[in-house]
C-alpha cells in the first residue's frame, strides 16, 4: 500500500466545506492484563475542511483516544478512518508516520517541546523529517514562529520560557508543515487563563485563516471557541451541537415568549 503522502494538500481554503476525514464505526479496546477497556464505542464522525470542531465529556470518556486516532498515534480496533480519501486504518507503522508528518499537526497539555533543541530547532524538526532543504527549513520556521510571536526567542531553550511561550512554540510546531489537520488535546489545560486565552485566541486567528482545528477541552468557555461541539460519554458520541443549533433554539425560545430572541451567550 501507498503512504499518498503527498505535500500539496489545500490547508488553507475557508471556502473549501468538503470532507476532509470520516469515521466509520470506529471503536479501540485496550487490552491490559485481563481487562478489556472499550475506549470508543461506534463513533461515527465527519469533518470538513476549514472546521473547527471541539470535543468534550467527562474524564475517561475516550476523548484523548480519539484524538489520538484522528492523529494517527493510535489505530483503532475496528472500523474505517478516511483521511483525504485514504483509508488510513490499517497502514504499518512507517506509514502513519509519514501521513502523520505530511498531514498532522498536535498540540499537547504538556507542550511536548524537547528540551536539549533550541525554540528554532524545535519548530524545525518535522521539516527536518521530511528531509526539506536548509532553505526552505529556514523560511518556513521563522514564518511559523513569527505567527505566533515567538520569533524574538530563536536560541532560547524551552526551559528558559514561560508555560504559554513554550505553548506558543508547540503551536508553531504543530503548523510549521502546514497540515491539513490541527489537533490539540486540553492545549491550555497546563496555562493560567490569561496564557490560556491567549493560544485560545491563536488557534481562531488559524482558523479563520483556513486550519482545521480538532480540540479537546474541558474548559466551556474555550469550547465555544468551536463551531462544533461533539459530547462523548461512555466511548460514545451522545451530543452534538453546532453554532447554528444554538442559535436556532434561542429564537425559538424567543418566538414562544420564553426569552429576548437574543442568540444567547454560549
Ligand atoms: N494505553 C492505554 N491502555 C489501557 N487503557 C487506556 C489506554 N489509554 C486510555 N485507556 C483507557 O481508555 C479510556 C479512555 O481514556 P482517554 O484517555 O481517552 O480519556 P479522556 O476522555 O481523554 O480523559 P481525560 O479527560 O481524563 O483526559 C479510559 O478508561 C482509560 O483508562
Ligand atoms: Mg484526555
Amino acid at each position: 500500500m501507498q503512504t499518498a503522502a503527498q505535500d500539496s494538500s489545500p490547508t488553507r481554503n475557508p471556502a473549501n466545506t468538503h470532507s476532509l476525514l470520516r469515521m466509520e464505526g470506529v471503536s479501540k479496546i485496550f487490552y491490559t492484563d485481563d481487562i478489556e477497556t472499550h475506549a470508543l464505542s461506534g463513533i461515527e464522525l465527519e469533518i470538513r475542511r476549514g472546521e473547527y470542531l471541539s470535543i468534550a465529556g467527562p474524564s475517561g470518556c475516550g476523548k484523548s483516544t480519539l484524538l489520538a486516532i484522528l492523529g494517527l498515534l493510535e489505530t483503532p480496533t475496528q472500523g474505517r478512518y478516511i483521511l483525504e480519501g485514504q483509508g488510513v486504518e490499517n497502514l504499518s507503522f512507517s506509514q502513519r508516520c509519514a501521513v502523520r508528518n505530511q498531514r498532522i499537526g498536535f498540540i499537547f497539555q504538556s507542550f511536548n517541546l524537547i528540551g536539549d533543541l533550541t525554540v528554532f530547532e524545535n519548530v524545525e524538526l518535522p521539516l527536518t523529517y521530511r528531509r526539506m532543504n536548509a532553505r526552505e527549513r529556514k523560511l518556513r520556521t521563522l514564518e511559523a514562529l513569527e505567527r505566533v510571536g515567538m520569533a524574538h526567542r530563536l536560541r532560547h531553550y524551552p526551559s528558559q520560557l514561560s508555560g504559554g511561550q513554550q505553548q506558543r512554540v508547540a503551536v508553531a510546531r504543530a503548523v510549521v508543515g502546514r497540515p491539513s489537520l490541527l489537533l490539540a488535546d486540553e492545549p491550555t489545560g497546563n496555562l493560567d487563563s490569561r496564557n490560556g486565552e491567549a493560544v485560545m485566541e491563536l488557534l481562531s486567528d488559524l482558523h479563520s485563516q483556513g486550519a482545521t482545528i480538532c480540540m479537546v477541552t474541558h474548559d466551556p468557555r474555550f469550547a465555544r471557541h468551536a463551531q462544533r461541539t461533539i459530547h462523548l460519554f461512555d466511548g460514545r458520541i451522545v451530543d452534538e451541537n453546532t453554532e447554528a443549533e444554538l442559535i436556532r433554539e434561542a429564537k425559538q425560545s424567543a418566538a414562544e415568549g420564553h426569552g429576548s430572541g437574543a442568540p444567547a451567550t454560549m
